[in-house]
């Protein structure tokens, strides 16, 4: 399609657009009086207008029912967690049974590396990507560590070549097979959280396991974002966070993947609690564990059911609208996004460079722009204009026009705010 830089035709995007709808169904905050363009959904999605009813709802069932509502309540709270696995399952292309709801993302990361690292005589290294989230980067020294390894040995970082942005699949494939019968997992974000970059999830996890390897990632920035078929791709693990693209809200609630054949292997260890329990068994509190045939064995704690009410409110748009749909919507209008910033980029003194892959298939919502020069000073002119981004050093802002709720003319509202940033500022100097 011949995209141009008007706001007609932006306009006509968005009537064409057959979610245009689903923005109305979001709440955006607002700076001098008008609604924000919002492109950090890869931060904090925004909240959905369903999300306070399903909040009350428990409100209610709590003072009406107390107890009782573990049981009686309408969505009852012993098997809460149970109503996000079928729709979560669509979401990252696996079975109903491999999808769970629990904790939070670094802490599910270190609960499933209790069951899937496990270092032993020459197999003890872990490989990830350079400049991993530092979470990740915390939480895979801490394991290595804490099964008496110095990570300087047992940590592999696969590096992006001199002067590239990206990640070479190539690379990663070279670093499995150098590492070999020595590598014990291969780790890593499915969609990089600085760049943008997809990983091919399918061709790795396949040179994981031909060296004798578990396959896990972290996919924090892919869930609700791009197309993932765990159970296909023979993935091992992969734990994601809620309140980025599915819009949960702040610190909400984490998924895990589980391939569905480790669920009743015997000598994978776990670490336990009553939730993982037998469900039919639960309140028998038997001394003895017997886990649920499922993800659901890795559960520990009942769930925080305050805490899943507006992600179960944000799950069930998701299952509405279906990921097909979303990831249309999403080329599209990241292709619109990266034409304006190229259209304005011919208009001003160039400043900027995205370093997100240009093909959609290694992108995803997210472009990440290099801002030369003043960076941080145009970071704040667009957050003062309306216009909410992330800064990450040195020199980066990273947009990401959640397809759910972002509009066309927001891309072409953004570029002219741009051009007018750029052009005040170079007036100055
Ligand atoms: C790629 C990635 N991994 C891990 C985390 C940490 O998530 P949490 O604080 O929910 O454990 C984040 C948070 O933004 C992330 O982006």
């Amino acid at each position: 399609m011949q995209f141009e830089n008007t706001r007609e035709f932006a306009r006509q995007l968005d009537k064409d657009d057959k979610l245009s709808k689903y923005r109305e169904e979001f709440i955006f905050p607002k700076v001098n009086g008008k609604e924000v363009i919002y492109f950090v959904g890869n931060s904090l999605g925004l909240q959905p207008k369903s999300a306070q009813k399903y909040v009350d709802e428990v409100m209610k069932d709590w003072a009406e029912l107390a107890v009782e509502g573990h049981f009686y309540a309408d969505k009852s709270w012993w098997d809460y967690h149970e109503r996000f696995s079928g729709k979560l399952a669509k979401v990252v292309g696996a079975k109903p049974t491999e999808v769970t709801v629990m904790n939070t993302l670094t802490v599910n990361l270190h609960l499933l590396m209790v069951s899937f690292y496990r270092p032993s005589g020459k197999r003890f290294k872990i490989i990830c990507e350079e400049k991993a989230f530092p979470s990740d980067q915390y939480m895979i020294s801490s394991q290595v560590r804490f099964h008496g390894y110095d990570p300087e040995d047992a940590i592999v970082e696969i590096k992006k070549r001199e002067g590239e942005n990206n990640f070479r699949t190539e690379d990663v494939l070279e670093k499995i097979r150098e590492v070999g019968e020595e590598c014990a997992l291969v780790l890593i974000g499915g969609v990089n959280y600085y760049t943008g970059q997809v990983f091919d999830m399918e061709t790795i996890t396949k040179a994981g396991h031909e060296v004798g390897a578990f396959v896990g990632w972290d996919l924090a920035h892919a869930a609700g974002n791009i197309e993932l078929k765990l159970s296909e791709w023979n993935v091992d693990f992969a734990a994601w966070c809620s309140y980025k693209y599915m819009n949960s809200g702040p610190g909400n609630a984490s998924g895990c993947f589980i391939n569905e054949k480790y669920h009743n292997k015997k000598d994978i260890p776990r670490f336990e609690g009553w939730w993982g329990h037998n469900k039919e068994r639960r309140f028998l509190m038997e001394p003895e564990f017997q886990p649920e045939p499922t993800a659901d064995a890795w559960q520990i704690s009942n769930a925080p059911i305050l805490a899943m009410a507006p992600y179960l409110a944000s799950l069930e748009m998701f299952d509405e609208v279906g990921m097909p749909a979303l990831i249309e919507k999403r080329n599209k209008i990241v292709a619109y996004l990266e034409f304006v910033l190229h259209e304005i980029d011919k208009e001003v003194d160039s400043t900027f460079e995205i370093i997100t892959p240009a093909d959609q298939e290694h992108r995803g919502t997210q472009l990440s722009v290099f801002l030369h020069g003043e960076g941080k000073e145009l970071f704040r002119y667009l957050m003062d204009k309306g216009v909410i981004t992330d800064w990450r050093e040195p020199n980066v802002i990273r947009l990401a026009p959640a397809p759910f709720y972002c509009s066309y003319e927001d891309m072409y509202e953004f570029g002219q705010i741009l051009k007018k940033g750029i052009l005040s500022k170079q007036k100055v100097n």
